[in-house]
């Protein structure tokens, strides 16, 4: 075997010592939140098509039928700045300001490439960003290749969050706060009405990704900055069409000097190929039923509030306040081997674990869909409670 066959050998061994292997399955999207494995149907409790778009065939029929006429390419071309860009990237950008009451709104290919490409671009030596303990990958890589200096705070702990802002006041540069609103491995929620008065005593620049909130909370599906009523007050809010919005992208909404900057310096903006026509149809398509989808999201956070109920009733320790419900395990194996049981009674779980979660926090994350009816669930809590604790 040769160096590097080896080296790559030696290190995959040791991520299946440590039940950290990763594979990737192919699964088939069925309607009411299920999915097709291996053909076998399960209720998918791993999603993030929040909002079950994903599987609406009647809305997918709907807007196909909207682009009979029109057919959209399924490739842009080039980058926006070259010759990737149409009018209806305009509209989407046009749309996203308007709704959120923002100058200007800026569509990135993913929330990977927003956050990794927008931290650098706004960072400058002499800055201090503090960034909450358990923010998503891609903030930290974002940071990573920033030259500004980084501090990451406990989870949530605005107490220790305040005590550094009066530490570092004084101190040349900038200071960035760094937060997810609704945390995407706990299923937890920023306060951000503290953030936001955090960042107006301080003058701290607040940075909020909302990957999972956006079309799930606030009366209009804006996030969860609009249910707490501090839209105004976010200097950066991110958003992605992944997930709720069943697309593909992301977005940042804030100042039109903030989107002409990044513009011009994002290097994950300026140098990549820009989404496909047809995607941006469906995200021009899907906001404005997204923002009239209300009992979509109180139903989903109706039912997300019954399962936490029920796995309580069976003991069952649960964290977060949101659509995401993480079941905590602890060690790798101990939820691999839960996992499997639980999809061989039909529910298709994942185990969350490191490097993903932090070390020993290895988890079942159950994330709901609007899709799903109540009834879809029972069994689950009773079943759960009999593999974890046998
Ligand atoms: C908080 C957060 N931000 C950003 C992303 C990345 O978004 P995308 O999947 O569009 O790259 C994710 C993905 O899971 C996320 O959870």
């Amino acid at each position: 075997m040769n160096p590097f066959a080896f080296r790559l050998q030696e290190q995959l061994h040791s991520i299946d010592r440590q039940a950290l292997r990763r594979k990737i399955i192919s699964v088939q999207p069925l309607a009411a939140g299920r999915i097709e494995v291996d053909g076998r149907q399960y209720l998918n409790l791993s999603g993030n098509d929040y909002l079950g778009l994903a599987g609406n065939v009647s809305l997918l029929e709907e807007f196909y039928a909207s682009i009979a006429d029109h057919k959209q390419a399924l490739g842009s071309g080039a980058s926006r700045l070259i010759t990737g860009s149409r009018a209806i990237y305009s509209q989407l950008e046009q749309s996203l300001a308007q709704l959120y009451e923002k100058e200007s709104a800026l569509v990135f290919n993913s929330g990977w490439q927003l956050n990794s490409g927008v931290l650098p671009a706004l960072l400058r030596k002499g800055d201090l960003v503090l960034a909450d303990k358990l923010c998503h990958a891609s903030l930290i890589d974002g940071l990573r290749l920033s030259d500004a200096k980084v501090i990451r705070y406990p989870h949530l702990d605005y107490e220790r969050l305040e005590k550094l802002l009066q530490q570092h006041n004084d101190q040349p540069g900038l200071i960035f706060i760094v937060t997810e609103s609704i945390f995407s491995m706990d299923g937890d929620c920023a306060d951000l009405r503290l953030l936001t008065a955090l960042r107006n005593k301080y003058g701290a620049v607040l940075y909020v990704d909302e990957a999972h909130a956006v079309g799930v909370r606030g009366a209009h599906g804006l996030g969860l900055a609009e249910e707490q009523a501090v839209l105004d007050q976010i200097d950066l809010l991110i958003g992605t069409f992944g997930k709720a919005y069943a697309g593909q992208g992301a977005f940042v909404v804030g100042s039109q000097m903030l989107c002409d900057f990044l513009i011009n310096t994002a290097r994950s903006f300026i140098f990549t190929t820009a989404l496909p026509p047809i995607n941006i149809a469906w995200l021009n398509f899907i906001l404005p039923k997204i923002v009239a989808m209300r009992e979509e999201r109180l139903r989903l956070a109706k039912m997300a509030e019954q399962l936490r109920n029920k796995l309580c009733i069976f003991n069952i320790a649960t964290g977060g306040a949101s659509q995401i419900v993480p079941v905590l395990l602890g060690e790798s194996a101990l939820a691999l081997a839960a996992v499997e049981r639980l999809r061989d009674q039909g529910w298709w779980v994942h185990a969350i674990r490191p490097p993903t979660v932090p070390p020993n926090t290895a988890r079942l994350r159950l994330s709901l869909s609007a899709a799903m009816q109540e009834e879809q669930l029972d069994g689950l809590a009773e079943q759960l409670a009999a593999v974890v604790q046998e």
